[in-house]
């Protein structure tokens, strides 16, 4: 039997497309977590809905891979912009993810008392960012699955228990990490399929701009799932 390919969305919202599209035919309840059997074309499609934030995803990733041993995991759905370059409806798929969620404080609060956490553990004692790759072929996929589409950026993901609205605060998270954009589950999944051997990757599609006022679009949502069915279509071999 063929391994399944893995398809991840942390909301309803980003998953609805999916579940129509791949036409499941069994569906699965471990707890809260919730799992789609279904295909497309001849290749078999789990669809999984995570919930929102890391830990959800982490334990979510884990336990489909336990589960449905995938041959790979798309990792799809919405994100924030962290530079004011990117509008909603842009599409950033994540070559890296950088975990934003890791903090500390200097010994004594200094002039910044209110808010004296910095983002810390995940840069190296040089400040270089430390991040999780995603895999060499389905990166492939994707520049050949998004070549014909607008506005498409490779590149890193942040990643994190966060929603961050200060622009000032947007644009030196970019500065710092070189992010393009801020979700809530990507930096899990990364982690936990490269600690499991699993290929991951994360498409995301832009769905709010604090940094130039755009609000949250849903259609973000539906733009990712679209894509990710587009993506797929390469996948399967
Ligand atoms: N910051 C953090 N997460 C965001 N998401 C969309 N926009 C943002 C943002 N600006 C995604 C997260 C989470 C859900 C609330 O939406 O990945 O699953």
């Amino acid at each position: 039997m063929k391994h399944p390919i893995l398809i991840q969305g942390a909301m309803d919202s980003e998953l609805t497309l999916l579940i129509q599209a791949t036409a499941p035919h069994k569906f699965e309840q471990v707890g809260n977590f919730r799992f789609w059997k279904g295909a497309v074309a001849d290749t078999p499609v789990v669809i999984c809905k995570t919930g929102i934030g890391v830990i959800n995803a982490a334990a979510a990733t884990a336990l489909a891979v336990q589960r449905y041993s995938p041959r790979c995991i798309l990792n799809q759905g919405t994100a924030g912009a962290h530079t004011r370059a990117l509008a909603v409806g842009d599409v950033i798929v994540g070559e890296q993810v950088c975990y934003l969620s890791s903090f500390s404080t200097e010994r004594s609060r200094g002039e910044d008392p209110l808010n004296p956490w910095k983002p810390a553990a995940f840069q190296s004692p040089e400040g270089e960012t430390i991040s999780y790759h995603a895999n060499e072929v389905m990166l492939r996929a994707a520049k050949a699955a998004l070549a014909d589409e607008p506005r498409v950026t490779f590149g890193c993901i942040g990643s994190g228990d966060l929603w961050t609205r200060d622009p000032s605060s947007l644009q030196a998270l970019h500065d710092m990490h070189g992010t393009l954009c801020e979700e809530m589950e990507a930096a899990a999944v990364y982690l936990t399929a490269n600690n499991l051997g699993v290929p991951v990757l994360s498409i995301r599609v832009i769905s709010n701009n604090e940094g130039t006022g755009e609000p949250f679009d849903p259609n973000s949502a539906l733009r990712a799932q679209e894509l990710t069915l587009k993506l797929l279509s390469f996948l399967h071999t």
